[in-house]
């Protein structure tokens, strides 16, 4: 399959980019387009059978390599094993992709106390936790990199029915804005994009089930 992009041939060659959530949907088409410029790829979500499998793709279609790491971003032991297994496959970490997330639809006061913290633990503590773990290493080898986070147009607006997550990505835009200014003086560049729908398998089961 050819992939037609915006950047040249070899754009990222030399680069290292950890992807959270990098196993599917959005994570794993940007992930299979950085590998193409030549990227050294590093995908993580929890599942690791999803992620050898694309993995593989990936690595068919580019011959570049892709390394698959388990990790649940909200426990920080594992976050740092995903950094440490990053740095030992390829020498450094240049680009960390924040776009691991979990959400799902419902009415907020049908919420209980633990399906609103997991989300929130999910999209803002555990960008926190990979955000931390891997500027905290940068800045102690003094080394420039780049963060990029994932957040939703309603991190702007606010949005019903999935407030959890609309907070948690408005704290994900808070934190992008307060990081860039703080950590430039390190090299350490921050921005977000922020995407409207796109009809993923991961979204649309939980945004869109089907008796809607
Ligand atoms: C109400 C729900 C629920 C639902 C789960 N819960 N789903 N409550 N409605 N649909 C509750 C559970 O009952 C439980 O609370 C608590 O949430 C935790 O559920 P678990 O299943 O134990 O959690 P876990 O296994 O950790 O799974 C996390 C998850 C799941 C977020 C619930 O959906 C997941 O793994 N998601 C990952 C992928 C994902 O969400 N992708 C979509 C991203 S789209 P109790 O009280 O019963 O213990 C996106 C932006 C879209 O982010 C923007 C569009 C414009
Ligand atoms: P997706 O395929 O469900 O992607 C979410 C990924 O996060 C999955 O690969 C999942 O893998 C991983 N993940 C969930 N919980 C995790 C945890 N605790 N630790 C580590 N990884 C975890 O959905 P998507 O649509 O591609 O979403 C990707 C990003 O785009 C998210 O940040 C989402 O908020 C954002 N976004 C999506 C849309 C849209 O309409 N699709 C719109 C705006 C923004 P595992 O289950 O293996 O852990």
């Amino acid at each position: 399959m050819e992939i037609k992009g915006a950047l040249q041939a070899d754009a990222l060659k030399g680069k290292t980019v950890v992807i959270t959530g990098g196993g599917t949907g959005l994570g794993k088409a940007m992930g299979t387009y950085f590998s193409t410029l030549g990227a050294n790829l590093v995908i993580s979500s929890r599942k690791i059978e999803v992620l050898q499998k694309t993995a593989d793709e990936i690595t068919a279609l580019t011959g570049n390599p892709v390394l698959a790491v388990a990790c649940d971003i909200r426990n920080i032991e594992e976050v740092e094993n995903l950094y440490a297994q990053s740095e030992a496959r390829f020498g450094k970490v240049d680009v960390l992709l924040n776009n691991a997330a979990g959400n799902f639809i419902s009415p907020t006061e049908r919420l209980s106390a633990n399906a609103f913290s997991t989300v929130i633990d999910i999209v803002l503590k555990g960008t926190a936790h990979c955000t931390l773990t891997f500027g905290k290493n940068w800045i102690k080898n003094k080394q420039q990199a780049n963060v990029l986070n994932i957040i939703t147009t309603y991190a702007f607006t606010g949005s019903g029915y999935v407030v959890p997550s609309a907070i948690a990505k408005g704290g994900v835009m808070t934190m992008t804005r307060s990081l860039a200014v703080e950590w430039g003086k390190y090299g350490i560049r921050h921005n977000a994009i922020a995407p409207g729908p796109f009809p993923t398998k991961g979204a649309w089961d939980r945004l869109l089930p089907g008796e809607l």
